[in-house]
């Protein structure tokens, strides 16, 4: 049996005759031969990995984007080293540094910040990049979002529909690009339908989970009943659910005292209590989408042209903000009953 059979058996079984496959197959098991991927590396002077670096891999968002980039990974014969940043520049950086050690394919990535610079260098140095849930007008990086300004815009527009004047955004930090957007496209939502942008409560926070949606809920409410919002758009669905929790403690009513919008259409946002409006993001497509490019940029190396792929995101209407207000704009009125400690 030659050395080359063997290898082709385990590299390129499509290349070997099925029996003379089962034969060498066999004997592997018989020998207990387990191959060496660091020897296989140092071969080829690649693994064959692709790096995949969320901002906060608790999130389900990030879960069902890390599903669509298994997918196209595995049909590709990669696997996905999973990396979580947690939304901490350091620990991105330091993630980056092994994926780049470990001489994976390529990184797909949801950057914290927006100095792309050491995603610069691993590209120049070899490693090609694609940006994750983040647009992006730089030359030497494919990029997969979806339009969160427009996002925005067609969650805050469907509030101002159903007749709510006094909205909030709930969500944070505004430095993250895709937060920023979002609260952008509202903006804009009401300023096209004559209100201020100031009139906007914006509860800004420092991350984008169930806990800080709970406690930007609890500053909601602690706002005087006459200046109240009657509906709050939150940065994603995390934030929403925490936020409809803080609202429901609180004996009031969602959608008849405050109405509730998120952003991702997780599978939990229309399996909650009070089932959610939502900003669809096509969170599998995008994590396969991204994948296929930066797998033609491996193939393909410097003749690839760089795609920045902007999806349009869909609002799912759900019970949450389904609602019209009365003509008098006037929330239904419920004593605010602080649940016995
Ligand atoms: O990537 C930042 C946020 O955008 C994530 O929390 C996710 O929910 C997406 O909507």
């Amino acid at each position: 049996m030659s050395v080359g059979t063997v290898s082709n058996v385990l590299n390129r079984p499509d290349l070997v005759a099925p029996d003379t496959r089962r034969r060498v197959l066999d004997t592997i098991d018989d020998l207990g031969f387990v191959r060496n991927e660091s020897a296989r590396q140092l071969r080829a002077g690649r693994s064959r990995t692709i790096g995949l670096v969320v901002l906060d891999v608790s999130n389900p968002f990030f879960t069902d984007i890390a599903h669509g980039v298994e997918t196209a990974a595995t049909a590709n014969g990669s696997v996905i080293m999973l990396c979580n940043s947690g939304q901490a520049v350091e620990r991105e950086a330091r993630y980056l540094d092994v994926l780049e050690e470990q001489r994976v394919q390529g990184v797909l990535i949801t950057p914290v910040g927006t100095d792309y610079s050491r995603l610069d260098v691993l590209v120049k140095r070899g490693t090609p990049v694609v940006l994750v849930d983040r647009g992006t007008e730089l030359p030497n990086l494919c990029s997969v979002a979806v339009d969160d300004v427009l996002g925005g815009f067609v969650a805050a527009s469907h509030l101002l529909e159903r007749g709510h004047q006094r909205i909030a955004f709930a969500g944070g930090p505004l430095a993250l690009r895709q937060v920023q957007d979002r609260h952008l496209g509202a903006v804009k939502a009401l300023t096209d339908a004559g209100q201020k942008a100031s009139d906007l409560q914006i509860f800004e926070t420092t991350s984008l989970t169930l806990e800080a949606g709970r406690r930007a809920g609890e500053q909601i409410l602690d706002v005087p009943e006459a200046r109240r919002p009657t509906a709050v758009f939150c940065a994603n669905d995390l934030m929403a659910l925490g936020v409809l929790q803080a609202v429901v403690s609180h004996g009031l009513r969602v959608p008849g005292d405050v109405a509730i919008v998120g952003y991702d259409d997780i599978d939990y946002a229309a399996a909650a209590s009070v089932p959610l409006s939502s900003v669809r993001q096509p969170r599998e497509l995008i994590g396969r989408t991204a994948t296929e490019l930066l797998l033609d940029e491996i193939r393909e190396g410097t003749s690839h042209q760089h795609r920045r792929v902007i999806f349009k995101p869909e609002l799912a209407i759900r019970a949450s903000s389904d609602r019209r207000r009365s003509s008098r704009g006037r929330a239904r009125v419920a004593r605010r009953t602080r649940p016995a400690d």
